[in-house]
C-alpha cells in the first residue's frame, strides 16, 4: 500500500495556507500542478530559511507526487520538516494537504522533496553549521 495511503494527519509544521483560484487552473479546471509546485517551493523556503538562518536558493526538486487533484476553492496547507541538513544543503519534504469544507476530512494530494542551499549576500553557498 503506499505510504500516503494510511497517512492520516500532516507531518512537520505548517508554512504556508492560501485558497486556490480559477486563475490558476489547467485546461481542465483543476489546480494547475505548476502553481502548486511553486506554492511547495515557497513553504519549503520559508522553511528551509529558518533551519538556515538566512538566505537560502533551491537547488533541486527531488521526488514528487501529486495523489489527486486539487479543485477552486480549496484552502490549501504546505506542511514541512527537514529531512536531512548537510554541509550546505537542507532537504525538506514538503506536503500539501487540503480540507474538506463540509466534513473537515483533510487530504493529502500532493508531497515533494525540495533541496535548498544556505548562501551569502552575494549568492555564493555558506556552511548551515556555522549559521548564527
Ligand atoms: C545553489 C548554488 C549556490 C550551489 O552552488 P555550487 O557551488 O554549485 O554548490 P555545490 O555543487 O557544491 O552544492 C552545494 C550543496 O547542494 C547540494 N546539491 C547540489 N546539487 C544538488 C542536486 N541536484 N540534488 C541534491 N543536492 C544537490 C550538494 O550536495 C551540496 O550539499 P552539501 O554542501 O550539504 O553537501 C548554485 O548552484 C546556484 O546558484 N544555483 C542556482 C540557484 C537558483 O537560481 N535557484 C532558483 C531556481 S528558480
Amino acid at each position: 500500500m503506499p505510504q500516503h495511503q494510511d497517512q492520516l494527519q500532516p507531518k512537520g509544521e505548517l508554512a504556508l495556507q492560501t485558497i486556490t483560484m480559477p486563475a490558476d487552473t489547467n485546461p481542465f479546471g483543476d489546480i494547475f500542478g505548476g502553481w502548486v509546485m511553486a506554492q511547495m517551493d515557497i513553504a519549503g523556503a520559508i522553511h528551509a530559511n529558518h533551519v538556515a538562518k538566512g538566505r537560502v536558493t533551491t537547488v533541486a526538486v527531488g521526488s514528487m507526487e501529486f495523489i489527486r487533484p486539487v479543485p477552486v476553492g480549496a484552502v490549501i496547507s504546505c506542511y514541512t520538516h527537514t529531512l536531512k541538513i548537510g554541509n550546505t544543503s537542507i532537504r525538506v519534504k514538503v506536503e500539501v494537504w487540503i480540507k474538506d469544507f463540509i466534513t473537515h476530512q483533510l487530504s493529502l494530494v500532493t508531497q515533494g522533496e525540495y533541496i535548498y542551499v544556505a548562501i551569502d549576500t552575494k549568492g555564493h553557498k555558506r556552511s548551515i553549521i556555522h549559521a548564527e
